[in-house]
This record gives structure tokens, sequence and C-alpha cells, in this order.
């Protein structure tokens, strides 16, 4: 069995997707009051700068990948539209549930489908966009999960990679500060679970860079790839065009 990464322990490859399984499935029941308290809110601005990137157009066909509790999904639909359609995703059920509650409660009812991004159940060229926001992350092949989602989209089509990046230099002491003793500490007396903030904090370390991930969508089918600074680079909006 390959090797791989969960944060910064090295473990094989199946132990990896179960230990994140077990991340989501600890996180879910607290993840929005958790992602306001550690962002101080900015991950609704850097969702709202996504979904205004985005533009999407009534009629489109939108597949949110990793979509956990559904931020993206519920910006995107009103946006497509009747004519239009928006599929809500996740590998962890609990997530799913949770969005597909807070959806349904604001009287969105999208198709909701656990699946796997490394995995893509769904035709070649069947979207006109894909998003996946804070989740590739969390994927064991990352360049396998890429490849599915320019396999899914139709040529011309985009994708939106909203995540964690490489804040820039004079930044990285404070921020390092805040991730290990901050992050942790929030999660053990919010959320009652230190360890999954910890791995937060390690799987941000671990993901490829601006320029890293940028290269990767190039070599999985993205000709044109932009890169969209937020936050000082502490995370990135990364729009490739399937070429
Ligand atoms: C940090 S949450 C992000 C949720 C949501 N997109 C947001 O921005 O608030 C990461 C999500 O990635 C999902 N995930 C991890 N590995 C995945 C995979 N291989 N396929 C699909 N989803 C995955 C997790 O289950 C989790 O819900």
């Amino acid at each position: 069995m390959a090797q791989t990464h969960f944060g910064y322990e090295s473990v094989d490859e199946v132990e990896k997707a179960q230990r994140v399984r077990g991340v989501f499935d600890s996180v879910a029941r607290n993840y929005d009051l958790m992602n306001d308290l550690l962002s101080f809110g900015m991950h609704r601005a850097w969702k709202a700068y996504t979904v205004a990137v985005a533009n999407v157009r009534p009629g489109d066909k939108v597949l949110d990948i990793a979509g956990g509790t559904g931020d993206l999904a519920r910006a995107f639909a009103p946006r497509a539209g009747a004519q239009g359609m928006v599929v809500h995703t996740d590998i962890n059920e609990a997530m799913l549930r949770v969005g597909r509650d807070r959806l349904l409660d604001e009287g969105l009812a999208l198709p909701t489908l656990t699946c796997d991004a490394e995995r893509l159940p769904f035709a070649d060229g069947s979207f006109d966009l894909v998003s996946v926001a804070f989740g590739l992350r969390n994927m064991t092949h990352k360049d396998r999960a890429l490849a599915e989602m320019a396999r899914v989209l139709r040529h011309g089509g985009r994708l939106l990679v909203l995540e964690f990046s490489r804040i820039a230099e004079p930044l990285r002491k404070p921020y390092d500060w805040y991730s290990f003793n901050v992050m942790p500490w929030i999660g053990k007396f919010v959320a009652k679970d230190a360890e999954s903030y910890r791995y937060l904090a390690e799987s941000i370390r671990m993901h490829p860079d601006q320029a890293a991930l940028k290269a990767m969508m190039k070599t999985a089918g993205f000709g044109h790839v932009d890169v969209h600074n937020l936050a000082a680079g502490a995370v990135a909006l990364h729009v490739g065009v399937r070429c």
C-alpha cells in the first residue's frame, strides 16, 4: 500500500481516507460555527468572491465537490435558476446531511450525492462549472481528483478551487503561531476536538502552494489557470479553463 500524508504523519492511503472521514464525522455538527470562529468570518468573504468569479448564469450546470455544509451550492442555485442545475456532493455523509438539511430549511432541494472526487459518477463533459472549496487538501490523490474534475467539465468550462495556500512571508510566523496554538485550543473548547483542528493546521502546510497547484491543474487538462490570492495568500482561488 502506497504511503501518503495525513497532516505531518506518514500513513498508508487507506488509513488516510479513514482518518479524513473521522475528522469530518467529528466536526460536521459544529463545522459552520467553527468556520466562523477560526476565520473571523472571513470564509464568507472568500466564498462570496468565489461566487462572484464563478458568474453562474441561468441554465448553467454546476457541480460542487466536497460541498460539505453547502455554502457554495446555496449561493449558486438561485443563479443557475430553474433551467439550470446545481449538484451538491461530498464523500462524507455527516457533512452532506448537515448541508442538505440547511438547504432544505432555506427552501432549496438540490440533487445531493455522496461521492468520491477521485471517481466522479458523471459522464464526460456534463458540467459548465465545477467548484471545490477547502476540499482538495483532504484528497489522497489530488492529481486524480483534478483529472476527474477536468473530465466532467465541458470544453471551455471552468474549475474553481478555493483552498488554503502559502501566506506572504512577513505573516508566516504569526500565522503559524495562530494555527498551531489558537486553532487547536478553540477546537478543544468549542468542538471538544483539538486533534481535528491540529490536522487542519498541518494539512494546510502540506498542501501544494499557489504555483504547484497551478502546475497540477495544467497537467490535469486546464490550459489556462489564473491564481487569485486572498488574505495575503493564506487562501487562493485557482480558476482553470478546461481546454
Ligand atoms: C473543510 S470541508 C469543506 C466544506 C465546504 N466546501 C466549505 O467550503 O465549507 C472539506 C470537505 O471535503 C470533503 N472531502 C474530503 N475528501 C473528499 C473526497 N475524496 N471526495 C469528496 N469530498 C471529500 C470532506 O468530507 C469535507 O466535507
